[in-house]
């Protein structure tokens, strides 16, 4: 009984849906010219998501006038605050624009500093380096933030980061967007990054690439392993296949 009156029912929901919808769309339409006029005056609720940001180069240079810090990154500062304008919490995605970004920093034996400031805001990365084991981690983070919209300035800091591992000598590497999480109402993406914060010798040392890069290297590496393993066969196949006619010959 049971698939019978499903059979017989699901072609007559479908045409109902299918009334339902082409309805909705008639009253949308018609809809149209009416409601877009009080719409204009209401702010968008969603709020605008920025592509991704321009990719920056900056230095910090020593007492010397030699680069000691080489970074090459886009940079999106992903924020919560309370928008005075709305009267609630907002999550604001924020582009770092390397033409307005003035950089500067400073570079110790065992930490270096970068910050990235622009009107509204600054940003400080610390590098840690240990010198027992030769490996720098970015070990902290802190964003000062004062957008117009904000009831009072901004402030996240987080010095107990561990990100960006790295050898001394050698550089850090990460193509993809990666989210670093840095406090409850922060957390910074990341893009095409390359950083080197420590023993830098005029240009990048051989990178260090993350783990999301790496899993990008498995696929080319599982297919290259395949076809290895393929023409492996094919070789043998054509080895045993010679011996056994040579062998077939010699019987003869
Ligand atoms: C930073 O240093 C790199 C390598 O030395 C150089 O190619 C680049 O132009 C420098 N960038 C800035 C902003 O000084
Ligand atoms: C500056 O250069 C001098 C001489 O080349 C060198 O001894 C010194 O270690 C350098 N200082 C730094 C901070 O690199
Ligand atoms: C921004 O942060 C919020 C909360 O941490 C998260 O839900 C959201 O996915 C993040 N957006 C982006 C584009 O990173
Ligand atoms: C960042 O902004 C804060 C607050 O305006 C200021 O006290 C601090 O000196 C700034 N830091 C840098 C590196 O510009
Ligand atoms: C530095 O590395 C050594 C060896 O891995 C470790 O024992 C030590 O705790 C580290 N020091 C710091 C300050 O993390
Ligand atoms: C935030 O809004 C209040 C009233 O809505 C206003 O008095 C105050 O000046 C505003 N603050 C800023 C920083 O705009
Ligand atoms: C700082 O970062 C660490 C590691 O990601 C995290 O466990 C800790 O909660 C963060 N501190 C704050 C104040 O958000």
């Amino acid at each position: 009984m049971i698939p019978v009156i499903l059979k017989q029912n699901m072609p007559v929901t479908a045409i109902f849906s299918l009334l339902l919808a082409l309805n909705i769309d008639q009253t949308m339409t018609a809809a149209d010219p009416t409601s877009a006029a009080p719409k204009s005056g209401s702010p968008p609720s969603s709020p605008v998501t920025p592509g991704p940001p321009e990719r920056g180069s900056y230095n910090v240079t020593n007492a010397n006038d030699s680069v000691c810090l080489l970074a090459q990154m886009g940079l999106q500062l992903n924020i919560s605050y309370f928008s005075n304008s709305s009267g609630k919490v907002v999550q604001e995605l924020l582009n770092l624009d390397p033409n307005q970004v003035k950089s500067s920093g400073s570079c110790d034996p065992d930490q270096a500093t970068l910050s990235l400031a622009e009107d509204h805001f600054n940003l400080t990365f610390t590098f840690s380096l240990n010198s027992t084991s030769n490996k720098y981690h970015l070990s902290g983070l802190e964003l000062f933030a004062a957008l117009p919209d904000m009831s009072k300035s901004f402030e996240a800091v987080n010095t107990t980061l561990k990100f960006m591992l790295g050898t001394l000598g050698h550089s850090y590497m990460c193509q993809k967007e990666k989210a670093l999480s840095v406090t409850q109402e922060f957390t910074l993406n990341t893009f095409q990054l390359q950083v080197q914060p420590f023993g830098v010798n005029g240009d990048f040392g051989a990178a260090e690439e993350c783990e999301l890069d790496e899993d990008d290297m498995l696929i080319p590496i599982i297919v290259g392993a395949a076809l290895a393993v393929l023409v492996l066969i094919v070789i043998m196949a054509y080895l045993v296949g010679r011996n056994r006619s040579r062998a077939g010959y010699q019987t003869i």
